[in-house]
């Protein structure tokens, strides 16, 4: 198939997809265009095979999703932040959660020296999070198991720097209904593990983190 027959295949199956919708429920546009009011903010990977709504079983309308190289939680990073705000000041979500995968090459590509341009400067991100827990990481005697072990801390790094984040703590201490979670998927196996980093409250951080308001 070639390049541009593919991209047109895109445009027709969307034309199918709207005609089978409207086959199940000829409300469906008129009444998801109305109101958004999704329960969950999703940090996932940009990787094409972690598909947010696909792999939890969840519909338009029910995630807001930010996905970046490796599901990063960058304090400075203004599209995040941005997300961030809307999703708890605005739509109120109940839950966020930081989906990592196993096999994720922004981590892998931490691991490594090799540099690959402009992309360096977002993988930083992980390496401080492997110079972190450096003596766990290297107490692992595989590579394989070094890998999926920087993917599970990444992930639970960037829970932390959610829980870090003045709009969070605002929300919890506004006693906003609002809990963080840390999952890791699976690409060899399409299972979700949940890391049972869950949050509610600042209590896990640091004291040097915990914002003052007053
Ligand atoms: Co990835």
């Amino acid at each position: 198939m070639s390049e541009n027959s593919y991209y047109n295949k895109l445009l027709n199956n969307n034309k199918e997809w709207v005609s089978h919708k409207l086959a199940e429920d000829k409300d469906y546009f008129t009444r998801l265009a109305s109101l958004q009011k999704p329960p969950v903010l999703w940090i996932g990977c940009a990787d094409s095979r972690v598909p947010a709504n696909e792999i939890t079983g969840t519909k338009s309308g029910e995630m807001f999703v930010h996905r970046n190289i490796a599901n990063m939680v960058v304090h400075t990073d203004i599209n995040m932040l941005s997300v961030l705000d809307y999703a708890v000041n605005q739509l109120k979500v109940k839950h966020i959660i930081v989906c990592g995968h196993y096999g994720c090459g922004g981590v892998e590509a931490a691991m490594h020296s090799k540099s690959l341009g402009l992309i360096d400067k977002w993988v930083r991100n992980i390496k401080e999070v492997y110079k972190k827990n450096k003596v766990e990481l290297e107490r692992i005697p595989t590579e394989e198991g070094r890998f999926d072990r920087l993917v599970e801390l990444n992930v639970k790094d960037q829970v932390y720097d959610l829980a870090k984040t003045s709009i969070v703590q605002k929300a919890w201490k506004a006693n906003q209904d609002l809990e963080l979670h840390g999952w890791v998927y699976g690409l060899k196996d399409g299972l979700i593990k949940d890391l049972k980093v869950n949050m509610d409250s600042p209590e896990h951080l640091d004291s040097i983190y915990i914002l003052d308001f007053d």
